[in-house]
């Protein structure tokens, strides 16, 4: 049995269900259903005896507790966080509460429950943190990617917190040998991920003839992973990963935000044709996030040589598979995007203007 944290978000939901598919492993999902968790996305598991939901918060030690009692799981595998980098920058609290105060309680009850554990479960109980390349701070263009000795430089307040979780995972290891691995990751796309992230906020605009807004001057770089190969990474890690090391995930796919756009137009023009003009022609530059970072590039060398790790899909077959399931989804996507949703995006887009 695994616990699993944020069981219902983007990759949490892939996880879940890709790994039910792999390994066959019962599931104790722990989410608390915010606006990024959906159970929409686990509805081909309904009737699964293998998958138990419990809807709660990460912080609540006493459920944590009597999840820990009840399934005796042999893994934590703790995704739940709040993730958007925009969202951190108009309201930085939740990312305190959720990242750093939310992984606090799950080591704390981690700890304790571990503590107990005979012999060989003791010494076969994983705690796998999900975490991510933002705490590595911005890279210059001809920088290399980040390793895992890359000094932490958080700039955003969603990093910040990842790293402070970062760091508190770490000191569980060192201090009290609890069992850990930290896995860090470039960004992810593909089925399930809220629209409010790049990819999936420019598919939606476009189908509904809105324009599309990119950051600046549209040359940040993101080292993009889709999101199944990053799943797999997890799971190699879980199974094989040294304890008390971290890994870095990366799809070596470094593109700039423009290039992303004007691709995913592309896409588009082919598979559901505008009635008038280009995709493309809805790109409309707008006011930079502040602190924007200008370059992520993950190094996952040390991935490949000790877990043998790599990524089945290369961008092009990934982003294509992305804009079909999008296509194929547009009930999904209609149904999370609801008020709050429109109430988010007219806060972040309002007071952008065009740049
Ligand atoms: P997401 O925002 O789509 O999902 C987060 C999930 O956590 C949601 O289901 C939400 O309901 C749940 N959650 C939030 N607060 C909670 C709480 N207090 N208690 C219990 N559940 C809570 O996020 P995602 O994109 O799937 O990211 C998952 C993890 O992967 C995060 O830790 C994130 O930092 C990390 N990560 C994401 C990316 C990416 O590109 N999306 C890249 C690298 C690492
Ligand atoms: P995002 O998907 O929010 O991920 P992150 O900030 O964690 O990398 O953004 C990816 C990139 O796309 C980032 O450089 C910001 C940019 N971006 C836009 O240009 N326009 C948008 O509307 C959004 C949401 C992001």
């Amino acid at each position: 049995m695994l616990l699993v944290t944020g069981g219902a978000g983007f990759i949490g939901s892939n996880y879940v269900l890709s790994s039910l598919a792999a390994t066959g492993e019962p599931i104790v999902n722990l989410d608390k259903l915010t606006y990024a968790g959906n159970l929409r996305n686990l509805d081909s598991l309904a009737g699964d005896a293998r998958h138990v939901f419990a809807q709660g918060d990460i912080c609540d030690r006493a459920l944590v507790r009597e999840l820990f009692a009840r399934h005796r799981p042999r893994a934590v595998v703790h995704f739940a966080a709040e993730s958007h980098v925009d969202r951190s920058i108009h309201g930085p609290a939740e990312f305190v509460h959720t990242n750093l105060v939310g992984t606090f309680s799950l080591l704390e009850e981690a700890r304790a429950h571990w503590d107990e554990l005979p012999g060989p479960e003791r010494d076969a109980f994983r705690f796998l943190h999900v975490s991510t390349d933002e705490v590595y701070g911005s890279l210059g263009a001809g920088d290399p990617g980040f390793t895992e000795k890359t000094p932490y430089a958080p700039n955003s307040p969603y990093a910040a917190s990842k790293a402070g979780s970062d760091y508190l995972v770490r000191a569980y290891h060192h201090t009290y040998a609890l069992p850990v691995l930290t896995t860090n990751c470039s960004n992810n796309y593909g089925p399930y991920q809220f629209p409010e992230k790049l990819i999936p906020l420019m598919i939606h605009h476009a189908l509904q003839g809105r324009p599309l807004p990119v950051y600046g001057d549209g040359r940040n770089v993101r080292d993009w992973l889709y999101v199944h190969d990053h799943c797999a990474a997890v799971r190699a890690v879980l199974a094989r990963g040294r304890v008390g090391e971290a890994y870095n995930i990366g799809g070596g796919s470094e593109r700039t935000n423009i290039d992303v756009v004007t691709t995913l137009c592309a896409l588009l023009d082919r598979a559901r044709p505008r009635k008038t003009g280009r995709y493309a022609d809805l790109i409309t530059f707008v006011t930079d996030r502040p602190g924007h970072d200008r370059r992520y590039a993950m190094d996952a060398s040390k991935l490949r040589a000790e877990l043998g790790w790599v990524p089945q899909e290369s961008f092009e077959s990934g982003l294509a598979k992305t804009v079909g399931w999008y296509l194929d989804n547009e009930r999904w996507v209609a149904d999370v995007t609801s008020g709050a949703y429109r109430t988010w995006v007219d806060a972040n887009y309002a007071r952008r203007g065009a740049a």
